[in-house]
């Protein structure tokens, strides 16, 4: 019998809806193909129902993810009518806090040399896989506003990290590493300058790092690390990263790549449920423009076949984007003049 694999699919705002209906269609196709027992569950949670019904993330919906779910595949929000972004705390950060998805795993690989905005570096230069912490830091809202409106006002957000948080997510950069073959962890941080959650990270490195022997490790402050992977990106294999710095730092990573239409990523907790995003957000500036690159949605749901177990399928779903883009056959993100369905097309046309 073929196994079951359920996916919610939340397309979210702007061109998240335009790259996740081209990755239904592609995983529609590859379900006819290869009979993978897809079921696909459309979720309407986004900006639109928001502001019709002030529901971000349905009551329960946690719940229902947990228990009736493998995977979600997940598009983008914002919006510019929600200029707070309120409506994307509550669905996006509200499924990776609630849903516990401590690592958030982005991988920069560039595909071909000339999309690569460096000078004389490809795809042996620029391949190192982003593990940025998903739960805690800045991201959590705890701080306020007092004096709100007046000249007085004091604003605060905390970063919060824990032992716990800190160790699972490096831990989980050292077990990568490991796994994957890959020669160095690095640690990005600011501990020179941020003490206390510094070091915190520092001390948590050292001591994880001793499980791991065969790992070679390395640390970077986060503003020469900036510096670094545009001047040689090649220093870096696995870095391990807080909330905010991974988040920034993995735009690099897509910038040196040559796109964020073309950035994949993964957020896990060994064992549960996965969400699986392109890392780009909602794109105001092209949307109904037919100009939405889909082939990291496509890489996303590459990484998400992968976790669902059809290890294959996954693998012929990255050569084909991977083609695709060596062809040309692309948007205009990446120099081409193709529309977004135009760009599935060749891909189904290299599946068939
Ligand atoms: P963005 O990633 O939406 O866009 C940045 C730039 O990259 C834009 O010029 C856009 O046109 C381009 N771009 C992004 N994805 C592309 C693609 N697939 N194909 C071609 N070009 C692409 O970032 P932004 O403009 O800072 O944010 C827009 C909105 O998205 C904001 O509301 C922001 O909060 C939100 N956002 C959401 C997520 C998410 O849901 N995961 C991620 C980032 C930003
Ligand atoms: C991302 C996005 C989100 C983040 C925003 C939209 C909250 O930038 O997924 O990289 O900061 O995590
Ligand atoms: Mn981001």
């Amino acid at each position: 019998m073929t196994r079951r694999r359920r996916i919610a699919v939340v397309p979210g705002d702007g061109i998240g809806k335009e790259v996740i209906a081209e990755g239904v269609r592609v995983l529609r196709a590859l379900d006819e193909k290869h009979g993978l027992g897809l079921e696909l569950v459309e979720k309407d949670w986004g900006a639109d129902k928001w502001i019709a019904e002030g529901v971000g993330l349905p009551d329960g919906a946690l719940d229902d993810l947990k228990e009736n779910y493998d995977a979600i595949f997940f598009g983008a929000l914002g919006d510019p009518r929600i200029p707070d972004m309120a409506h994307g705390r509550e669905i996006l950060l509200g499924m990776r806090f609630g849903l516990d998805l401590y690592v958030n795993q982005r991988p920069c690989k560039v595909i071909v040399e000339d999309l690569c905005p460096l000078k004389n570096k490809g795809p042996d230069d620029v391949d190192f896989v982003i593990m940025r912490e998903n739960t805690e830091d800045l991201y959590v809202s705890m701080g306020g506003r007092f004096k709100k409106g007046t000249p007085d006002e004091v604003a605060i957000d905390e970063s919060m990290n824990t032992y716990k948080g800190v160790e699972r997510i490096v831990r989980a950069a050292f077990e990568y590493a490991q796994k994957a073959g890959r020669k160095s962890v690095t640690l990005a941080d600011k501990s020179n300058a941020v003490r206390f959650g510094g070091g915190l990270w520092q001390d948590v490195f050292k001591e994880v790092a001793a499980d791991f022997p065969d790992v070679a490790t390395q640390h970077r402050f986060v503003d020469v690390m900036a510096m670094e992977l545009v001047s040689k990106p090649e220093a870096f294999d696995v870095v391990v990263a807080n909330n905010l710095f991974g988040d920034i730092l993995s735009d690099i990573g897509a910038g040196l790549v040559g796109s964020l239409g073309l950035a994949a990523s993964a957020n896990l907790h060994p064992g549960r449920i996965g969400l699986f995003e392109p890392v780009h957000g909602s794109a105001p500036d092209i949307v109904g423009q037919d100009k939405a690159n889909p082939l990291a949605t496509f890489l996303t749901a590459s990484m998400m076949l992968e976790f669902l177990d059809a290890v294959d399928v996954a693998a012929d779903l990255k050569k084909a984007v991977l083609d695709t883009v060596a062809d040309g056959k692309v948007t205009p993100d990446l120099g081409g003049t193709l529309k977004t369905a135009e760009v599935t097309d060749g891909v189904l046309a290299r599946l068939a």
